[in-house]
Parts: structure tokens; sequence; C-alpha cells
């Protein structure tokens, strides 16, 4: 502490804000979404609703729900021009790069969104258009990366079933509308919709405090998302279990690596910087590889090996010491992969399933009118010098 300055690195111990939407209690490993636990809306309820509970506060009436879907629905096309975007990247580009830039461009075609004083209804349109061109551009980013030809959103298809349509329509059918996958895919993208105030959270709520438009704020959320230390996770766990299973499958030999404090290596997939518990969401999502992997008749070896080494590291000090346990992170991978997605679309589909909390966290900041986020520090560079010619240098 110097003066009135409190530095607090990485904000371990701040509280950036008071916020309604989302409750976390790390020792408990507990998560509630305006009040309901995760666990009964990942078996109860679909991600478009929960979508809607964490924007406006509450469940849905059937009819609001319906007029929510309807409105959804209406706006999943995207500008034929945005084809231009992806012509121009270079195949091999990181589809998290692809989607931050993506969406961030989506304000040149609705430059409305840019009225840092528009009305309520006008905000709540741009929300409604994100929320559904997201899906699109996801899957447009999978297809063009393959080279396949885009698959437009039908009309008669659910918000899950259109997205499964565009990613995987025309190539496995029997698999892309399976009722398992479908429920997992709710399961997923429900399970990472909200996390209170997470790096990405902050992002957005941090960019939108200066009155950047909606576009903007999420596209920052995107890539602060894209770190291996966040979002980012659930690509490397699975090409840490591939590096294994290609080592011979050795979980202990990897847990030391991870232990060694010479070795750069982590468990990716393990610890929490709140959940000094089981993060709850690792649970459900495990649960979910089971049931997706038996149903699909996928037996993937690199499950076995997680649970290898979950089972040694649960047991492991170093590991009890620290409270490290398994995250959201962890199993995901297995199940996206199970499901025909690419290892590197791994987060852009967290970033799917985070945007309505984004969106919802976005709209509190702004519906609290929160001061633009100016953190101060404390300086400790030199001290003031005279400038020195270049000739005396
Ligand atoms: C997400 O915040 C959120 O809510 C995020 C998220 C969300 O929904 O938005 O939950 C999503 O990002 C989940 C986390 C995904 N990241 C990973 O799985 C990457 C691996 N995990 C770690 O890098 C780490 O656990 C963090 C980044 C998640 C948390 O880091 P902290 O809280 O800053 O903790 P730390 O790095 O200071 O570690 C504390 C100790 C250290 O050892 P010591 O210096 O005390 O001896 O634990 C060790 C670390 O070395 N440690 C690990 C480890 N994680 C922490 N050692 C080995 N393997 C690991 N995975």
């Amino acid at each position: 502490q110097t003066g009135y300055i409190t530095l607090d690195a990485g904000f371990k111990n701040t509280g950036a804000t008071k916020s309604a939407i989302t409750f976390l209690d790390g020792e408990q490993g507990i998560l509630h979404y305006r009040g309901y636990s995760i666990e009964q809306l990942a078996e109860k309820s679909t991600f478009l609703e929960v979508a809607y509970l964490l924007i406006y506060g509450d469940l849905p009436s059937a009819k609001a729900l319906e007029t929510f879907r309807a409105d959804i629905k209406k706006q999943m096309m995207i500008h034929e021009d945005m084809k231009n975007f992806f012509t121009g990247f270079p195949s091999k580009s990181h589809p998290m790069g692809q989607l931050s830039c993506l969406v961030g461009a989506l304000s040149a075609f609705y430059p409305e969104s840019l009225n840092p004083n528009a009305s309520e209804e006008e905000e709540n349109k741009t929300m409604i258009n994100l929320l559904a061109k997201m899906p699109t551009i996801v899957s447009w980013i999978q297809k063009k990366s393959l080279g396949h030809p885009v698959v437009y959103p039908k009309n008669n298809l659910g918000y899950i079933e259109n997205f499964m349509n565009m990613i995987f329509g025309e190539v496995n059918d029997e698999k892309t509308f399976d009722p398992v996958v479908i429920q997992a895919m709710h399961t997923l993208l429900i399970l990472h919709a909200d996390h209170e105030q997470n790096c990405s959270t902050s992002t957005v709520r941090m960019v939108g405090s200066s009155n950047a438009n909606l576009y903007a704020s999420i596209s920052a959320g995107i890539n602060a998302l894209w770190g291996p230390l966040h979002g980012g996770a659930n690509q490397a766990v699975i090409e840490m279990l591939e590096d294994i299973k290609n080592d011979g499958g050795d979980a202990d030999k990897y847990l030391a690596k991870a232990k060694d404090k010479n070795d750069p290596f982590r468990l990716m997939g393990f610890g929490h910087r709140v959940y000094k518990n089981f993060d709850p969401r690792a649970k459900i999502i495990k649960k979910a590889c089971d049931d997706v992997l038996e149903k699909l008749g996928v037996d993937d070896p690199v499950l076995d090996i997680a649970k290898r080494l979950e089972e040694a590291a649960l047991k492991d000090q170093y590991f009890i010491d620290r409270k490290l346990y398994p995250n959201v992170d962890f199993y995901s991978g297995i199940i996206y992969r199970a499901l025909g997605f690419k290892s590197d679309m791994f987060t852009v589909l967290f970033a799917l399933g985070r945007l309505p909390g984004w969106i919802a966290q976005w709209k509190e900041m702004r519906d609290n009118k929160e001061p633009i986020g100016r953190p101060r520090q404390v300086y400790v560079g030199e001290t003031i010098r005279e400038y020195v010619p270049l000739d005396k240098r």
C-alpha cells in the first residue's frame, strides 16, 4: 500500500463492480445464474431460455420466449459482403482471430450500433442481432477453413439445430440432429453462458465503459478469451492429452512435469482463480462426456488419459495443497471432438456459449451508468532526468 493506491495484481482480491447476474462460491463450488443453479438449468432449460434469463433477469413466459426466439431467427442471416472477410483470411488463420474480427466488423454493417445514446429498444435490437448472427459466423468460419460451401440458417430449425446444421449439414446428418447431441450442446453452451467477472467479461465491461459499441466490446472479450490461461485452455487440454497419448500415455510423468517449477508445462484444464473446490461445470460436463461418447459409439483414448490424470492429481499433495481441480475446460474439448468440431474451434464454441453472459454484463454496466474504467498504478520508473542530445549518447 503506498498512499491511497492499493496494488492487487490480477485483481485477486478486488471487486470491480456490483452485479446481480451470476453468483459464484469458489469454496463450495456453487454457480447460479440469476438465482437458478446451473445444475437445474443444465438439466431443465435450453440455451436461448438461459440467454434470456441472463440478459433480462427472469425466466421468460412462453410468449416472451417465443418472441425472443422469433426475433433471433429473423436476424440469423449475415450480410453477403461479409464473405469478403473470409476470403481475405489466410487458410490457417486461427478461428478466434477471425471471430473477433468478424464480430467487430458488424458495426460496419449496422452503423446504428455506434450511437452511444441509443434508446433501450435500439440497444436491445443490437443485442438480438449479435445473438442471432454468432452461430452463423461461427459455422461459416469452420466451413471456410475446411473449404466447404457455407450453409445458410433455416427458418424451420431451432437455434442449436440451426447451428449444427450450418456446421455439419450435408456432412453427417444422422449425428447432427441426434437428441443426445442436441441436448449435449444445450448443456455445454448453458454451462459456458456466464461466470461473473472473469478475464474476458471484465474486458467486455471495461471496453464498454468507454461507451464503445457492443460489437467492439464483445470483440475485445473474444480476444481476452483466446488466451490459453482462459478460454483457450479447452483447445490446450486436447493438445496436451494428445501429446501424452503420443508419448505413451504416462499420466504420472506429466503430473511430475506440472509440479516441476523449472518446467513451464502446466496441467491445462486444471486450477481456477476462484474455484478452490470442484468446478461444478466440470462435473456435469464429465457426465455429458460419458453419455455422448457412449451414445455415438466413440471410443476416444484421450478420455481415459484425462480420467487417469484427474484421478492421480486429486490424490497428489501438490495439487491438494494448491486446491487444483479440473475446471470447465478439462472435459469439454473431448465432447466437442466427438461431435466433429476441429480443436481450433473449441474456444470459438466457448465464445458462442459465453455471448449471452457478456451481453448481460455489458447491459448491466450500461444500465448502472458505471464510470469509465481507469485503474491507477504505483510508479516505479526513473525519477526526472534531462534530455541528452543524440551526439552526446
Ligand atoms: C477459465 O475466471 C474464470 O471464471 C475463468 C473461467 C470462465 O468460465 O470464465 O472459469 C474459464 O478460464 C478456466 C481456467 C482455464 N485455464 C486453464 O485450465 C489453464 C491452467 N490453469 C492455470 O494456468 C491456473 O490455474 C489459472 C490461470 C486458471 C488460475 O491461475 P491463478 O489463480 O493466477 O493461480 P496461479 O497461477 O497463481 O497458481 C497458484 C499455484 C502456483 O503454484 P505456486 O507458485 O504457488 O507454487 O498453483 C500452481 C501455480 O504454479 N498452478 C498449477 C496449475 N494452476 C495453478 N500448477 C500446475 N498446473 C496447473 N494447471
